[in-house]
């Protein structure tokens, strides 16, 4: 269903797994999609434009430096003429550090401190900038989304799992905050997760999960976002929707209240 008509969506981390399968998700839902990665991903952005055709805008940016982020978003006003909806995807995960994180985990005190600014800088400095750059346009125009990937709870307490755990919980408290700072302006804000590890590049241990068929597949974000992209989720702020609790065959509104939670750590 063409829902996200006239929309314009900026997707970070558009290349990779789930930044992908959502960015083919709003095309589909009739949205334009900025999609924007590193230029070591730029094959991939230009495959996606080579198939989606002129809805898809790739855009080649690191968005761990504010210099990256006006370059996006600057990209987007310039291409499509607006921005509604951030989707605050890019990130990288554990396997930076050690590609078999989970079955032989590395400890916070073996991390160097170049390691652990890497990955805060991609995961949390980086969803911060972009919410900053695009909150002052969507505020203008009265309507607009920003959703956060973050992960589950469990992942961000996770042994072994610093930063990344770190990371996404810094992205979580800040959704609360965007929440209750953008209040009354039309602009909401949002975690979506897949609810579990998702068959995507992030994911490379092998030793803990052989079989990549029980992993959460990255197009069940697709319908949670949409929901949330759209004007059917006009004053849901500050909350949390897992992806893999969603009812596709439910009204979304239903599977908006079975999905999400207040989001942040009450
Ligand atoms: N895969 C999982 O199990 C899982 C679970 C929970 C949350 N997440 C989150 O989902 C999001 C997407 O991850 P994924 O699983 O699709 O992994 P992925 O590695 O397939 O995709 C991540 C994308 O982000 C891009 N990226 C990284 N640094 C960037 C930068 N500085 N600027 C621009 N783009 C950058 C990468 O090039 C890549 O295309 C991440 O935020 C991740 O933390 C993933």
């Amino acid at each position: 269903m063409r829902t996200l008509d006239s929309k314009v969506a900026i997707v970070t981390g558009a290349a990779g797994g789930l930044g992908r399968a959502m960015s083919q998700g709003l095309i589909a839902a009739g949205a334009r999609v900025v999609g924007v990665d590193l230029a070591a991903a730029e094959p991939g952005l230009q495959a996606m434009a080579d198939s989606l055709g002129a809805a898809f805008m790739p855009c080649v940016a690191d968005i761990t430096e504010d210099a990256g982020v006006q370059t996006a978003v600057s990209h987007a006003l310039a291409k499509a003429g607006a921005v509604h909806v951030l989707v605050n995807n890019a990130g990288v995960g554990m396997q930076r550090i050690n590609p078999h994180f989970a079955s032989s985990p590395t400890r916070f005190w073996e991390l160097t401190p170049a390691q652990w600014q890497s990955v805060i800088q991609t995961n949390a400095t980086s969803q911060f900038l972009m919410a900053r750059a695009c909150a002052p346009h969507l505020m203008l125009q009265g309507w607009g989304r920003i959703i956060n990937v973050t992960t589950s709870y469990f992942t961000m307490q996770l042994p072994g799992f610093c930063p990344y755990g770190p990371s996404k919980a810094a992205c979580e408290a800040n959704t609360v905050i965007m929440s209750q700072d953008m209040a009354g302006t039309g602009v909401t804000a949002n975690v979506l997760i897949p609810g579990g590890p998702a068959d995507t590049a992030m994911v490379t241990d092998d030793r803990m999960w052989p079989d990549r068929s029980k992993l959460v597949q990255p197009g069940k974000m697709v319908a949670p976002l949409l929901w949330l992209a759209s004007d059917l989720s006009d004053g849901v702020t500050g909350r949390r929707f897992i992806a893999q609790l969603w009812n596709e065959a439910i009204d979304p509104g239903a599977a908006a209240s079975i999905a999400g939670a207040a989001a942040g750590f009450c």
